[in-house]
């Protein structure tokens, strides 16, 4: 039975959690002290052998990324923190940094400090003011403390680190998008390659990393490499935060090495909500193929989840239980999607509007099964085509659905309407 690892959520519970006093009491900032004296490229070979992947959903090596910088440049080269956190169900990177802005902080410092850069920016979504309000306040104990300025610690690395806000566009935690808005331009993505490794922020070197990321360094030079690869599965190392929400008798956030199942991590919440069957859930956000009971017993590593259908995502767990209408969450999925769709290519712009209007039509028992196969042609017409992985990943519900739950879309046209509708359904009861 795997257990959880607490690392990052470690202190959560303490109520100056959020504070320097309260991080240093824990050991804050030792691993800042230590990778100061360390020659930089040890930590990068550090992050490399730790095997971290990126947390954000994509999982690509964090310590291979950082090796993509080209050795010199005309430009600065800067650190950028991912931290737009919006996929739907997702909700790590908000309580990390609320209950412990400081290790992020920390976990920037000794990152700008490996890729030998001297100015770094957290990129938060505007919704989330008192996350915001925590980091400042973070940001400034660091600075009052001589961790973040010039000559850091009488070690000769200086760094100005900037929280910025965004004004609440999901397109903006796209890497590229986001680096448009932090430039103070529209968001919207931007052509790769180049990758921002290359060319990023004002044109400069770039590594965009997000917040779970960043802010597992300290522990990795704290306690080694091998430490952290000691933790999770052979290609998938170390731990993670899973956020479980939905009909789930205690929801919130699992910290657990990856390879955990649902089934474990469900034992540890107590289960489906009064008891109910699981119907359907997402491994990693709504952008992600949906999974049902059948795999409660998926490790949750980026090569399982892969293998049995599906992408582990950001570890947004959204439980379902049966008294839930498939197609009215992927009604509301695809309403999200249309709505923050950036426009800038047509198969996402258009795909995602014929999405709603015809899911809503579905829902409401209008339509035909001719339907579901227009629907699969659609998704066929976004997938793989959409300029960014915004439009992929609104294919996701909608072609998972209908592959797990056909019947269910039938049902809607045989009796008119939703066959969850207390009013008109025997499925109901
Ligand atoms: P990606 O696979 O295109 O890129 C991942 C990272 O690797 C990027 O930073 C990219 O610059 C870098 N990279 C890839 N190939 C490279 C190369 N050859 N040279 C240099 N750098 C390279 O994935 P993307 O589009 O960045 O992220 C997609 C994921 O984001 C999805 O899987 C989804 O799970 C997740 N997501 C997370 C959200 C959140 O709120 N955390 C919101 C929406 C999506
Ligand atoms: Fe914009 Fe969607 Fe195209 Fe991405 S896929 S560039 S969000 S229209």
């Amino acid at each position: 039975m795997t257990t959880l690892t607490p690392i990052l959520t470690k202190n959560w519970h303490q109520p100056d959690s959020f504070t320097r006093a309260g991080y240093e009491r824990e050991g804050g900032y030792g691993a800042l002290r230590k990778a100061l004296t360390l020659e930089p490229d040890a930590i990068v070979q550090a992050v490399k052998d730790s095997g971290l992947r990126g947390r954000g959903g994509a999982g690509f090596p964090t310590g291979m990324k950082w090796g993509f910088l080209p050795p010199s440049s005309p430009n600065p080269r800067y650190l950028v923190v991912n931290a737009d956190e919006s996929e739907p169900g997702t909700c790590k990177d908000i309580p990390l940094m609320l209950a412990n802005p400081h290790v992020l902080v920390e976990g920037v410092i000794i990152s700008a400090y490996a890729i030998k850069s001297n100015h770094a920016f957290i990129y938060v979504r505007g919704e989330v003011l008192h996350v915001i309000r925590r980091l400042q306040r973070a940001v400034a104990e660091a600075y009052e403390a001589g961790y973040i300025g010039k000559n850091i610690l009488g070690s000769g690395y200086d760094l100005e680190l900037v929280v910025h806000t965004g004004a609440g566009a999901y397109i903006c935690g796209e890497e590229t998008a986001l680096l448009d808005s932090l430039e103070g331009f529209r968001g919207q993505p931007r052509l790769k390659p180049p990758f921002p490794a290359v060319a990023g922020l004002y044109g400069g070197p770039t590594v965009i990393n997000n917040v779970e990321s960043i802010a597992s360094v300290p522990s990795i030079v704290a306690n080694g490499a091998d430490w952290f690869a000691s933790m999770g599965t052979e290609k998938s190392q170390g731990f993670g935060i899973f956020s479980l929400s939905g009909h789930v008798t205690r929801p919130g956030q699992y910290e657990a090495p990856l390879g955990i199942t649902l089934r474990e991590l469900l034992a540890m919440a107590g289960g489906v909500r009064g008891g109910r069957r699981l119907k359907f859930w997402t491994p990693g956000g709504s952008s992600t193929p949906l999974f049902t009971d059948e795999h409660l017993d998926v490790p949750l590593d980026f090569e399982s989840v892969g293998a049995a259908g599906s992408m582990l995502g950001t570890r947004a767990l959204q439980i379902f239980d049966e008294t839930v209408c498939v197609v009215r969450a992927v009604l509301r999925w695809s309403e999200f999607y249309a709505h923050e769709s950036c426009g800038k290519c047509t198969p996402c712009r258009e795909g995602t509007y014929w999405y709603k209007q015809m899911l809503k039509r579905l829902e409401a028992g209008q339509g035909s099964e001719d339907d579901l196969d227009t629907l699969l042609d659609l998704s066929d017409n976004i997938l793989g085509r959409s300029f960014c992985a915004l439009g992929d990943g609104a294919t996701s519900p909608v072609v998972s659905s209908i592959k797990l739950f056909r019947d269910e879309y039938l049902a809607h046209f045989e009796q008119g309407g939703c066959p969850f509708d207390p009013a008109k359904s025997t499925l109901w009861a």
